[in-house]
């Protein structure tokens, strides 16, 4: 049978991308086949689809999948049809510590992803999604969940009473405001936009910061606790937000280095780490494990993903232009 297929070709770019077919195999041993039903926008999507981090070779795009299991190979014990399932960002990286450098082995990048009705893979290259939720929901988890995720309850320990700084209203970032108060966090959160501020206090921010009225953000968070600084950063923005992400950290605080929103290079003062013996984390999203223990919690706590909108697969294009105007506040999502 064949399925609705989006493909990427090489050099990538919104010109270059067409809808195909694809078949999904019968799964081999140790294989499930998965009928997808949506996928969820990243920026490191975007950079592919666009063209700035473009293929070399004709590529499916989309590092999220979720669906329903429709085949099962032999020796497959943890799942069965009828499962409904997301992907892992890294299908290779089960547990334990990254063993691998950059995205050769991430689907929609170095490898094919999800942007299909379709596909047959590893059984452990998809975890159950949480129980209750839809098929969009679940496919918001793969990338931005998970990462935000590992940068607080992995790499650093979230207590109830810490503190933890948001930057923007991406899907990283929500997330990290929902597991932050999830654990008994207070959170401060930034954005450039006064009402998306008025939703993240609706969802529970103690603070609110609008980094454009206010671009010394980081002396703004230091007066807000005290002068103490936060436990935690989730710093999204990149090289413009990382020198205000260190004054606004607290002594031996976290930094979680996630994003590059606002480019990938620039000058940095670095004394302010040194003095401040801040502990700067690089994260490249997070293992199998972890996002079966992210699961593990959200199915426990009955927490939603905050969705902004939905576009069928054929409006792939669409997507990724309404998310470059950063009008979205948490997930856009590709309905399948
Ligand atoms: N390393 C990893 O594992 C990993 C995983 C996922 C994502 N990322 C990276 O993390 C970043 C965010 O990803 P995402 O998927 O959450 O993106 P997204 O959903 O596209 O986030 C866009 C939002 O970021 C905010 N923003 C833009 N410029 C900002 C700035 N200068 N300061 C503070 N906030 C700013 C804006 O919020 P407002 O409109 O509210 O201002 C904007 O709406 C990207 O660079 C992405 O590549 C990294």
């Amino acid at each position: 049978m064949s399925y609705k297929t989006i493909y990427l070709k090489p050099g990538g770019g919104y010109d270059n991308v067409v809808i195909g077919s694809s078949e999904a195999a019968a799964p081999e041993a140790g294989e499930i086949t998965v009928r997808l039903r949506a996928s969820s926008l990243n920026y490191h999507d975007f950079a592919v689809v666009s063209g700035m981090w473009g293929p070399s070779v004709q590529r499916i795009p989309m590092a999220d999948g979720a669906g329903e299991v429709v085949a099962v190979g032999e020796g497959v014990t943890e799942f069965a049809v009828g499962d409904q399932v997301v992907s892992t960002f890294f299908p290779d990286w089960l547990d334990g510590e990254p063993q691998q450098e950059g995205f050769g082995t991430v689907p929609g990048d170095g490898v094919d992803g999800y942007a299909r009705e379709a596909v047959t893979a590893r059984a452990t290259s998809f975890t159950r999604a949480p129980q209750g939720w839809s098929h969009a929901e679940a496919a918001t988890l793969t990338t931005a969940g998970l990462t935000a995720w590992r940068a607080l309850m992995t790499d650093d320990s979230l207590k109830p009473g810490d503190s933890v700084l948001i930057q923007g209203t991406g899907g990283v970032s929500i997330f990290a405001l929902q597991f932050a108060k999830m654990a008994g966090a207070t959170v401060i959160a930034t954005s450039s936009r006064d009402e998306k501020l008025e939703r993240l206090k609706a969802m529970g921010a103690d603070h609110l910061i609008n980094y454009r009225s206010t671009p010394n953000w980081g002396e703004k968070v230091r007066e807000l606790t005290n002068d103490r600084g936060v436990d935690h950063v989730i710093e999204v923005g990149g090289p413009a937000t990382l020198e205000q992400s260190m004054i606004a950290a607290r002594i031996g605080g976290h930094i979680s280095v996630i994003g590059i929103l606002t480019g990938v290079a620039g000058e940095l003062g670095i004394v302010t780490a040194l003095t401040r013996q801040l502990r700067l984390q690089g994260v490249l999203v997070g293992n199998r494990t972890q996002q079966q223990e992210m699961i593990r919690a959200i199915d426990a706590n009955g927490m939603r993903p905050v969705i902004d909108s939905h576009f069928p697969l054929d409006e792939i294009v669409e997507a990724f232009r309404y998310q470059e105007s950063n009008r979205h506040f948490g997930k856009i999502c590709l309905d399948i």
